[in-house]
C-alpha cells in the first residue's frame, strides 16, 4: 500500500509533493513523510497520523529544496508512528528510500544487516532496502538500488533520493504502480495519475522490472539488469477537475451523484444500435465466444459483488457455466481451471494484489483473462488479453461508488454481448436489454432525486447498532454490497444473507429494534421475500424495503418504509437499487460523525495480499 510521490524542478519540491500526497492519500493515510536535499544534505520531516499532521511539522520546521520525494503510508509492518514513517534512511543518513510494497525476504535481510553493524530505526520492511543501497554504493546510485532490490523479493516502487548524487531520483518498480510525469522544466513522480494532473498531461509508465532515473535533463529508463527502454510519453485526456471534490461534502457524495454520467460513459459508443453490443478492447470474437467451456469471475471486495451479479447475467444470457471467487482465495483451491475457459477479472483499481495473482492463476491455468476494469494503463488491463474499460472516471473515495454501477454495465454488456454470439437470446430480448441499458442513467439520475428521502430514514435510523440486509436471486449480492457499504462507513455491524437463509440461524438476532433492509426487485421472486419479511417484522424488527416499480405494490404492505426505484429490466434492477442503499450508508456516516472518505483501517486500492 502506501502513495509515492517524487519532484525535481525549479520550483520549491514540498508543496508539489504536499499537494500530491494529498491526492494520494486514499492509498493510505496512517502516516507521512517528505525528504529534500538542502545543503547538501537529507532533510526529512514526517509524522504519524494523516496528512495534515505532516503539514504542521513542515509549517513548524520548514524545508527548502527543489529535489524530494513524499509518501503517505498504509501500514504493513510496523504500527503507524513517527519512526516507521517513511522515508528510511541508511546509517549515515546520505540516502532515503520510500516505498509502496512488501518486501517478503525483509526479516532474514535484517538479521544480516544488523550482523553486518546496521543500526535500524524502524520496525518496516522498507528500512532494509536504505541499507542495502548504502553497502552497494560505490559512485553510482542507479547501479546500487539495482543491487539492492537484486536481493529484494516481494512487491515494490521504490524511491532513491541521495546526497552524494543531489540531482537524481532513483525509482524502480516490481509489482506496485509507478509513473513519471514530464512538466516544463521538471519531472514528476506519483503512484497515479490524478497526483500529476496539476502539473503534467504528459505521462511514462514505468512498466514492472524497470528502473527510472530522474534528472534535472529528463528521465532514463532501463530494464532492471538489461539495456535502456524508450518509452514515448502518453497524452492523458482527464479533467483535472474531475479528481477534485466539485463542491460537494466529500468525494464520496460527488462520486454518487457522478453516477448518471458514468453509466453513460460506460456505454458510450458501445451500443451502436438496437441490435449491436460494440466492446471495444474485447477482442474475443464470436467465434471464441461460442467455444468458451466455462467463466471464472475473480474479485475483491465491492468488484466481488459486482462479480456475483454478473454470474447470474452470464449464466441466464450466454448460458456458460460460471463461477465466482474471491481473489484472496482462488489460488488455494486447485481451481480445475481448463483451456477454452474466460478469466474475467473485476477491479477497480486494476492493482489489487488478490485479484492480479488470482488473474495470473487463470492464465497460467490456460484460460484467457478478460479485465472488467476502470484505471487505464492499470497492471490488470496490462496483462490481459481483453480489457473491458469501465470508464466511471477517477474514484477517490474508499469506499466504492460509481466503480460499482459501472462495473455492473459493463458486466451487462458482456453478457449480453457473449450471450448474442452465442445464439442464447433471441434477438427482441438483446434489444430489450439494450433498450434497458440506454435507459440507466436517465433512470439513475432519477433515484437520486429520492436523497431527501433517503436522509430522513437516515436521521432516524442513525442510533442503529445492528442491521440486516436480505434479498433473493440478484438481491442477494445486492443486499451484500448495501450491507458493505454500512459497515465500512459508518461502522454499524451490518450482516447480509440470503432471504431464505434467516430461519437457519440469523433470525435468532431478531429482536425489536433490529434494522432488516428487504431487497425487493426481482418480480419472480417477490412473494418468497415477502414471507421473509414477515418473519422478522413479526419479531419486531423495523424493515426498509427497496422495490422498484413493478414490485413496489406487492413489498409496500409489507414493511415499514418503502424506497422504490423506476421499473427496469430485473436483470438491471441492481444497478438502480444499489444507489439508495449507498445514500442511506453515507447519510448514515456523516450523521454519525465519521471521516467519509476515509474510514478507518481501510484503504481503496490493496496492493498486499
Ligand atoms: C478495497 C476498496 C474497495 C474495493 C476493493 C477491491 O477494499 O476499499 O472499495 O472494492 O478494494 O478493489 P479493486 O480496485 O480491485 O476494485
Amino acid at each position: 500500500m502506501c502513495g509515492i510521490m517524487g519532484y525535481i524542478g525549479e520550483r520549491a519540491a514540498v508543496p508539489v509533493l504536499l499537494d500530491g500526497l494529498r491526492r494520494l492519500e486514499y492509498r493510505g493515510y496512517d502516516s507521512a513523510g517528505v525528504a529534500v536535499v538542502e545543503d547538501g544534505a537529507i532533510a526529512v520531516r514526517k509524522s504519524a497520523g494523516k496528512l495534515s499532521q505532516l503539514v504542521k511539522v513542515v509549517e513548524q520546521i520548514p524545508l527548502s529544496g527543489d529535489i524530494g520525494i513524499g509518501h503517505t503510508r498504509w501500514a504493513t509492518h510496523g504500527h503507524p508512528s513517527d519512526e516507521n514513517a517513511h522515508p528510511h534512511a541508511d546509517c549515515r543518513e546520505r540516502v532515503v528510500v520510500i516505498h509502496n510494497g512488501i518486501i517478503e525476504n525483509f526479516l532474514s535481510l535484517k538479521e544480516e544487516l544488523l550482523a553486518r553493524g546496521h543500526r535500524f530505526r524502524s520496525d518496516t520492511d522498507t528500512e532494509v532496502l536504505a541499507h542495502l543501497i548504502e553497502e552497494a554504493y560505490r559512485g553510482d546510485l542507479a547501479a546500487a538500488v539495482e543491487q539492492a532490490v537484486a536481493q529484494a523479493s516481494g512487491a515494490y516502487a521504490l524511491v532513491v533520493l541521495s546526497a552524494d548524487e543531489p540531482d537524481k531520483i532513483v525509482a524502480v518498480r516490481r509489482i506496485s504502480p509507478l509513473i513519471v510525469g514530464l512538466g516544463q522544466n521538471e519531472i514528476l513522480l506519483a503512484s497515479d495519475i490524478p497526483a500529476l494532473l496539476p502539473h503534467t498531461r504528459d505521462v511514462i509508465v514505468i512498466e514492472d522490472g524497470e528502473l527510472a532515473v530522474l534528472t534535472r535533463g529528463g528521465v532514463a529508463i532501463s530494464r532492471i539488469g538489461g539495456g535502456p527502454v524508450d518509452r514515448l510519453p502518453m497524452r492523458v485526456t482527464w479533467d483535472a477537475a474531475a479528481a477534485e471534490k466539485g463542491g460537494f461534502a466529500h468525494f464520496m457524495l460527488k462520486e454518487i451523484h457522478e453516477q448518471p454520467r458514468a453509466l453513460q460513459e460506460t456505454m458510450m459508443g458501445r451500443l451502436p444500435s438496437d441490435e449491436e453490443i460494440a466492446l471495444d478492447g474485447v477482442a474475443l470474437g464470436p467465434e471464441s465466444a461460442r467455444r468458451l467451456s466455462k467463466v471464472w469471475i475473480v474479485a475483491c471486495g465491492t468488484a466481488y459483488h459486482a462479480a456475483l451479479v454478473g454470474r447470474t447475467l452470464l449464466e441466464q444470457l450466454a448460458r456458460i457455466p460460471t463461477e465466482v471467487d474471491l481473489g484472496s482465495e482462488f489460488r488455494y483451491r486447485s481451481p480445475l481451471v481448463s483451456g477454452g475457459a474466460l478469466a474475467v477479472a473485476v477491479s477497480q483499481s486494476g492493482e489489487t494484489a488478490d485479484t492480479l495473482a488470482a488473474a495470473r492463476e487463470a492464465r497460467a491455468r490456460g484460460a484467457r483473462a478478460l479485465a472488467v476494469v476502470n484505471v487505464v494503463g492499470s497492471t490488470l488491463a496490462r496483462e490481459a488479453e481483453d480489457v473491458l474499460y469501465t470508464r466511471a472516471g477517477p474514484e477517490i473515495a474508499v469506499c466504492s461508488t460509481k466503480a460499482y454501477l459501472t462495473q455492473l454495465a459493463a458486466l451487462a454488456m458482456l453478457a449480453t454481448a457473449l450471450g448474442q454470439a452465442r445464439g442464447t437470446i433471441a434477438p427482441p430480448r438483446v434489444s430489450a436489454l439494450i433498450q434497458g441499458l440506454r435507459a440507466l442513467p436517465a433512470k439513475a439520475q432519477a433515484v437520486l432525486s429520492l436523497e431527501p428521502a433517503i436522509i430522513a430514514l437516515a436521521e432516524r435510523l442513525q442510533r442503529t447498532e445492528d442491521a440486516f440486509f436480505i434479498g433473493r436471486g440478484l438481491d442477494y449480492p445486492l443486499a451484500m454490497e448495501g450491507s458493505l457499504k454500512l459497515k465500512e462507513i459508518s461502522y454499524v455491524h451490518s450482516e447480509a444473507l440470503a432471504a431464505g437463509e434467516l430461519k437457519h440461524g440469523t433470525l435468532a438476532l431478531v429482536v425489536p429494534g433490529v434494522v432488516v433492509v428487504a431487497l425487493g426487485t426481482q418480480p419472480a421472486l417477490i412473494e418468497k421475500t415477502v414471507s421473509n419479511v414477515q418473519q422478522v417484522g413479526a419479531r419486531g424488527a423495523e424493515v426498509v424495503g427497496v422495490a422498484t416499480e413493478s414490485t413496489a405494490p406487492v413489498l409496500a404492505p409489507h414493511v415499514d418504509e418503502l424506497i422504490t426505484v423506476p421499473a427496469i429490466d430485473p436483470l438491471l434492477a441492481p444497478v438502480l437499487a444499489a444507489i439508495p442503499l449507498q445514500l442511506l450508508a453515507y447519510h448514515m456516516a456523516r450523521l454519525r460523525g465519521h471521516d467519509v472518505d476515509q474510514p478507518r483501517n481501510l484503504a481503496k486500492s490493496v496492493t498486499v495480499e
